[in-house]
């Protein structure tokens, strides 16, 4: 794992050092935002954060803007990446390993994640989701402690929809070469950023917010409206699940009165895991089948990627606001 988080690292900091043109892009997009950083990460997870605040049910709403206050615009999107910007620190190398799953599979052939298998330490991206659900609605807390909560939420809930978050294959794709549209690059920072970047200069006007917009749109009355009712369902089309009535109001219910007893340990949601697995299968359908060097942003191999790109982003967004929603409304406030 500590391989694993050190090339994550190395390839961040490659990418930040070598991409000012993405920066720019960033920049421009989110003009209002002023603390904004100018890394290409920040630009996938503003955009699922976006989508997210779009469905936010009043209490949710009031809650993530009061929380979050003017340093972060009041809203999900700025406040996304601060996760991943801390996570270099001395004061949070402990956060670090929650930023993904090292799925063991074998992709492409075999897809699977199994919480006891792939996250025995209690120490990974489904065990961190459930500990700062509790965290962020527990009155004792701070609101320095609840905010950093609902930080890592707005983070995790992006992070665990990205294939190569929920794969240990080839220390998440890291160790793969790849290009993009020339450039050098791996097969992980192609599915973080390269891709999508190049989709929104081609598609969607070079803008975040344009990008985001878009996504909004598509669940609203495009082609993702028939499908948001199943992703608010726990329930995984390609694994076995616990619970076949699961959900995330389930969920939230056995969570919040688990954590009433101070003593529990915190136990794995059914949705984190849900959600991990659908995105761990498109490593076996999508992402795997790929050529060591390959340029990922050209031909089939890009043309397959994107509708499952703008797919998770969505779907991360739409599920972000739902487990707010539930949190601290009652119900999804979705339909
Ligand atoms: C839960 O969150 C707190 C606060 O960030 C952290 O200290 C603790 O280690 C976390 N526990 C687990 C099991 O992730
Ligand atoms: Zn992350």
């Amino acid at each position: 794992m500590n391989t694993h988080l050190m090339l994550v690292l190395w390839a961040v900091n490659l990418l930040i050092g070598g991409v000012a043109a993405w920066g720019a892009l960033g920049h421009e997009t989110v003009g209002y935002v002023q603390w904004y950083q100018f890394t290409v990460l920040a630009f996938t997870h503003f955009v699922f954060s976006y989508v997210a605040q779009q469905f936010l049910a009043p209490k949710a709403l009031s809650f993530v803007q009061s929380s979050l206050g003017s340093q972060y615009s009041e809203s999900l999107g700025p406040a996304a990446t601060w996760a991943d910007d801390v996570r270099s620190e001395a004061a949070y190398s402990w956060s670090a390993g929650f930023h993904f799953v090292d799925a063991e599979d074998s992709p492409p052939s075999s897809c699977s994640v199994s919480e006891s298998r792939d996250c025995g330490s209690g120490q990974c991206i489904l065990t961190a989701i459930a500990n700062y659900t509790t965290r962020v609605v527990k009155t004792s807390l701070s609101a320095t402690q609840r905010q950093e909560a609902l930080k890592f939420i707005d983070h995790f809930l992006g992070d665990i929809g990205q294939p190569l978050h929920v794969e240990a294959e080839e220390v998440g794709g890291n160790d793969i070469s790849a290009k993009c549209s020339g450039s050098s690059t791996n097969l992980h920072a192609a599915w973080d950023t390269g891709m999508l970047t190049k989709n929104v200069d081609a598609n969607h006007g070079g803008t975040a917010t344009a990008y985001a917009s878009y996504l909004v749109g598509q669940i609203q009355t495009g082609s993702f409206k028939s499908l948001t009712s199943s992703w608010l369902s726990c329930t995984s089309t390609t694994e076995p699940t616990k619970r076949s009535d699961a959900s995330i109001e389930s969920d939230i219910r056995s969570l919040v009165s688990a954590s009433e007893d101070a003593s529990a340990a915190i136990t794995p949601l059914e949705c984190p895991l849900v959600w991990a697995q659908e995105a761990n299968a498109f490593d076996c359908s999508t992402v795997f089948p790929f050529t060591s060097g390959a340029d990922a942003c050209t031909g089939t191999y890009y043309s397959k990627a994107i509708p499952v790109i703008d797919l998770q982003l969505a779907k991360q967004g739409y599920r972000l606001a739902a487990w707010l929603n539930v949190l601290f409304d009652g119900a999804t406030n979705l339909s």
